[in-house]
């Protein structure tokens, strides 16, 4: 264990659902077999759930052996590690729940003979995250700002206004330090890696901008539907559950300036910057700049799946778009004039993530034009997931006596070269959480600033539903209308190259 780190409590509000089971409790098992958590740790769950500790460390024990990267527990180390684990039944907002809680914690602080820190993970429904904020404030358990830390999941608000009221109510009983608004995308490991290419490698920095790239491509694209979220789903949508958070967030690592160091408010000043100088979407260009599809049925890796409007409990007229595609352009020196189109949805041909950076055509044409025929600009790929890497596209001359120049890749694999599984996003986040380290954690300005570049988008479409849902079949790339976007400045998606697990096969 890590003797440097202090004594930690962590609270999970919340203990009894998915986000516990499934992300929460297998990463920091995982932290505890690689000895990276405190030597004096421990986890107290609060949920309503009615079951006592053996039961509860029974149901986590099933989530670590389906979930975990490292496979099935083994019984010993489990053992020594849910000895660390322990349950409180009961509503987090009544009095009662409230004061045994600030009990155990005491306890705990009497057992180590030191004031453990405190993390209160809310991993509870958005609803409920004002009364938690404000009783665990009211409870006093909350309030050393160098030690104590409250962890918010997303979604952080639904729109601009809710999320103003959100920060203020926050920031009006912890210090902004104490808050760690979490997106798991910025705890994975090639999104980290953004910023190592980009700023540990002298190589990129120079044509990294509007001189020699021409438009960036952000694909987001998942095969799942909306499994057991449907309810969350259908009030969100693609552009609240996933541009205004992840997607954006990756834009702002692609696009951001150099940060002088690598301290939080360093790195968090860059990137929202970025968010700040999107170009504002006006409400009449909303229908030229941004796209929204829904799924119909269709196939995905072979198996036929259902149209969104026939999954379990969802309304058979509902208007939610499960796919969105917006073109955006950053107003500063770097980035002018250049389009960063970025796209996600839901049931698409195959699960990638990637960044493709499209660079401007050579300015001389020297070849024969029959030598030329197949060439394509330089491009660079970042693969975030699965299969984490970077493509360079180049162009080579095809070995024999005449002149042919063909594009090649040149490819990095993280798995090639490291020999290693990177660690799920969540342990990297809740380490940091751990460690009180909120690089990779979203400030109240940035993510009001991620709200901003999407109201108008979300506000026109509320106001004019679609009449043509669903618009793209499960299993295939999306709606034309998405063809149609990129192609007002000539240009075409790249689609993403696929392993056939990972889709239906490889697409050109
Ligand atoms: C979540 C969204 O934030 O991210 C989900 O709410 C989505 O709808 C998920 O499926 C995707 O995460 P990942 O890590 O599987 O790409």
């Amino acid at each position: 264990m890590n003797a440097h780190l202090e004594p930690t409590v962590m609270v999970i509000f919340g203990a009894a659902g998915d986000l516990t089971w499934r992300k929460l409790v297998p990463a920091l098992y995982d932290l505890y077999l690689d000895r990276r958590l405190p030597e004096r740790f421990a986890i107290v769950g609060v949920a309503r759930r009615e079951i006592d500790d053996a039961g509860f460390r029974q149901k986590l024990k099933e989530g670590v052996d389906l979930f975990s990267r490292r496979g099935r527990t083994d019984e010993a180390t489990w053992n020594e590690f849910a000895s660390r684990l322990s349950y409180f039944a009961g509503d987090f907002t009544a009095a009662e729940t409230g004061s045994l809680l600030g009990r155990r914690l005491e306890e705990f602080d009497h057992q180590w003979n030191s004031r453990a820190a405190r993390v209160f993970y809310l991993a509870i429904p958005p609803g409920l995250v004002e009364a938690a904020a404000r009783h665990l404030e009211s409870l006093g358990i909350c309030r050393d700002c160098t030690r104590d830390r409250v962890v918010v999941e997303k979604p952080f608000g639904r729109d601009l206004a809710s999320a103003r009221e959100l920060n203020g109510l926050l920031t009006s009983l912890f210090a902004e330090t104490q808050i760690y608004r979490i997106d798991h995308y910025l705890g994975k490991e090639t999104v980290q890696n953004i910023l190592a290419f980009r700023f540990a490698n002298s190589l990129f920095e120079p044509i990294w901008n509007r001189r020699y790239i021409d438009h960036v491509q952000l694909t987001v694209a998942e095969t799942v539907g909306v499994e057991e979220r449907g309810g969350y789903y259908d009030q969100a949508g693609a552009l609240r559950d996933m541009v205004q958070n992840h997607l954006l967030q990756i834009l702002c690592l692609v696009a951001m300036e150099p940060p002088v160091s690598f301290a939080a408010d360093e790195v968090r000043n860059k990137k929202v910057d970025v968010l700040r100088a999107i170009r504002p979407i006006r409400p009449e260009e909303v229908h030229r700049v941004a796209v929204r599809g829904q799924y119909g049925g269709g196939v995905v890796a072979g198996k036929g799946v259902p149209a969104y409007r026939e999954e379990r409990n969802m309304p058979p007229e509902s208007a939610t778009e499960t796919f969105a595609a917006l073109k955006l352009y950053i107003d500063n020196w770097r980035w002018q004039g250049v389009p960063f189109y970025i796209r996600t949805g839901k049931r698409l041909r195959a699960k990638v993530s990637e960044v493709t950076i499209l660079f401007r055509p050579a300015p001389h044409q020297l070849f024969p034009l029959a030598a030329v025929e197949s060439w394509q600009p330089n491009r660079l790929v970042l693969r975030i997931q699965p299969e984490e890497g970077i493509v360079t596209r180049i162009q080579a001359k095809q070995p024999g006596t005449r002149l042919l120049l063909r594009p090649v890749d040149m490819r990095f694999s993280y798995h090639e070269a490291f020999r290693v599984s990177p660690p799920e996003a969540y342990e990297t986040l809740l380490l940091d959480v751990i460690r009180g380290d909120a690089t990779l954690f979203m400030r109240a300005d940035q993510v009001e600033s991620a709200w901003s570049v999407i109201s108008p988008v979300l506000d026109t479409w509320e106001a004019a539903p679609p009449a043509d849902f669903p618009d793209y079949a499960a299993g295939s790339w999306g709606p034309e209308t998405a063809d149609l976007l990129i192609a007002q400045e000539g240009h075409s998606w790249i689609q993403p190259d696929i392993r056939p697990e990972e889709g239906e096969g490889k697409v050109p």
